[in-house]
Parts: C-alpha cells; sequence; structure tokens
C-alpha cells in the first residue's frame, strides 16, 4: 500500500464465526474494518470488541445493500470486500422443504449476487480492489442432506468463475474462499463427525494471509480440500458408489 492512510475492508455477515475472525485479525495488522450484519445488538458488541464500525445489512434486500454501498464508498472506499453472509440447515430426503431452499438461496447465492452489483462498479471507479465471496468446499459436487446449502454455493463459485475475467479488467481481483468444515454457529447443528474441523480462528489466518497473495481460490483444511476435488474428477457411478457407502451409509 502507497501512502499512509489505513486499508479500508468491508465485512459483510461478520458479527460472528470467520468473518468477525478475519476482522479482528485485520484491525490488529493497521486496517480501517466496517462489519455488516442483520442482529445489530450481536453486530455492534462485535465491532466495539474488535475496533471495527458496525453497518447493519440484510444482504437479501437489494435496495439496501445498494445504499450501504453507495454511502460507505462516499465516505471511505474499501479496498477488501468480503462477502462472507451465509445460512445452513441440513435436509434429508424426508424432510424437502422448498421454503429452505428459498431461505438459503436468497442468502448463499442472490446475496452475493446483490453485492457484486453494487460494489464492483464502485471499485472500478476508485481503481481497483478485491472481492472474496465465502462460498464452500461443498459447492465443488452434491452431497447427500446439504441441496439447499450446498446448490447456492455450488452457484456461488460459478458465479466467481464468470464474472472473474471481466471484473479483472475492471482492476478488480473477483475470488472464492472454500473452507472445509470450519466450528461456527452454523457447523455446529451437524450431529455427524466433520473431518478436518478447525476453528473460526484457524480459518481466519488462513484468509488473511491470502488476502495479498494471488490466486482465484483460497481453500483449505488442505487434505480435505484435494480429497473433495480428487472427488470432482471421478465419473458419475464411481462417485455415487464412493457417496453412497462412504456418507449415506448402509
Ligand atoms: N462453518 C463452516 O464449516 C463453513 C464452511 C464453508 C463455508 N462457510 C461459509 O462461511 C461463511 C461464514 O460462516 P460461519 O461458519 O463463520 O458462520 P456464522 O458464524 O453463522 O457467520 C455468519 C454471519 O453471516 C451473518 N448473516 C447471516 N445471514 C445474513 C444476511 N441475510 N445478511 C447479512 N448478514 C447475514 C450472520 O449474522 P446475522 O445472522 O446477525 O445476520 C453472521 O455474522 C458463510 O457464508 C458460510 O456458508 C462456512
Amino acid at each position: 500500500m502507497s501512502g499512509s492512510a489505513a486499508r479500508h475492508a468491508w465485512l459483510i455477515g461478520a458479527s460472528t464465526g470467520m468473518g468477525l475472525e478475519v476482522g479482528r485479525l485485520l484491525v490488529m495488522a493497521g486496517w480501517q474494518v466496517t462489519l455488516s450484519a442483520r442482529s445489530t445488538d450481536i453486530l455492534d458488541r462485535a465491532a466495539r470488541d474488535i475496533g471495527a464500525t458496525a453497518v447493519p445489512l440484510d444482504v437479501t434486500d437489494s435496495a439496501a445493500v445498494r445504499t450501504a454501498a453507495q454511502h460507505l464508498f462516499a465516505t471511505q472506499p474499501a479496498e477488501l470486500v468480503m462477502i462472507n453472509a451465509g445460512d445452513y440447515a441440513p435436509m434429508p430426503l424426508e424432510d424437502f422443504d422448498s421454503a429452505l431452499f428459498e431461505r438459503l438461496n436468497r442468502v448463499n447465492y442472490l446475496g452475493p449476487v446483490y453485492v457484486l452489483g453494487a460494489v464492483l462498479p464502485l471499485l472500478r471507479d476508485r481503481g481497483g480492489g478485491q472481492v472474496l465471496i465465502n462460498a464452500s468446499a461443498a459447492g465443488y459436487r452434491g452431497l447427500p442432506r446439504s441441496a439447499p446449502y450446498a446448490a447456492p454455493k455450488a452457484a456461488a463459485i460459478h458465479l466467481a468463475e464468470a464474472l472473474h475475467p471481466e471484473a479483472a479488467r475492471w482492476g478488480v481481483r473477483l475470488r472464492v474462499i472454500n473452507p472445509g468444515f470450519v466450528r461456527s454457529r452454523l457447523t455446529d447443528q451437524n450431529r455427524f463427525h466433520m473431518p478436518g474441523l478447525i476453528e473460526a480462528s484457524a480459518a481466519a489466518q488462513r484468509i488473511v494471509e491470502a488476502i495479498d497473495r494471488n490466486g482465484f481460490e483460497i481453500a483449505f483444511p488442505r487434505r480435505l480440500v484435494w480429497l473433495l476435488k480428487l472427488l470432482r474428477c471421478l465419473p458419475y457411478r464411481l462417485y455415487f458408489f464412493i457417496i453412497e457407502r462412504r456418507v449415506l451409509g448402509t
């Protein structure tokens, strides 16, 4: 960075979990940080705790996203925007719930769409910057009981891939974060063994270390991610054979 002004990051969906821990590390590294989320009490407490600014926001409200982005960039343009808002609930087939699909699609897919629509032109106008979408390694390939969560995450990865080359021409590095299992309010709902589970602070460390590095994807923990990437290459017949036995069991 040139000059003496602090670098500014806008972390959206960052009152708890990974987003809050990224904020904590960035503040410690001298960044100015703005945190957004819906629950104002928790958000205000989190922002006070780490020395950040709180801007309440629901990413599923496209007009509110646009207004917040315009206000924020008019006062102090952010060089980094992290789209971290996310929600999760497991869904076994016998509990098929269209309303759950709609709810998770709004936050996990349309949320990133609304934020990108608002911030990409603003980042271009400030001369560039970086956007991180926290998707998920669950978006690599279909896994049992995860469709309402993982299908929008797969779409978010696809969205970033599709927009990345054009965004680069605007000077914007559009990237994805694909974590495996990270301990948080979301994974606390899981009743199954989560291989490679890491703490939110460890995940945040991996994310922050990658901010000034090159590359499209930030994915961790390495062993789980490579296993899932390997599964992604398998033909359907072999993939379903393995998944039926290892995930569904007998
Ligand atoms: N934990 C994992 O294993 C894992 C793995 C891969 C990817 N991820 C992704 O990582 C991101 C962070 O998750 P986390 O595990 O750290 O969970 P978390 O602690 O529950 O964090 C989610 C954050 O998003 C906010 N949020 C939720 N809905 C929102 C909305 N509509 N508008 C604005 N903010 C919203 C939450 O606050 P409010 O509810 O107050 O709004 C909270 O601050 C999510 O996108 C998640 O899908 C998590």
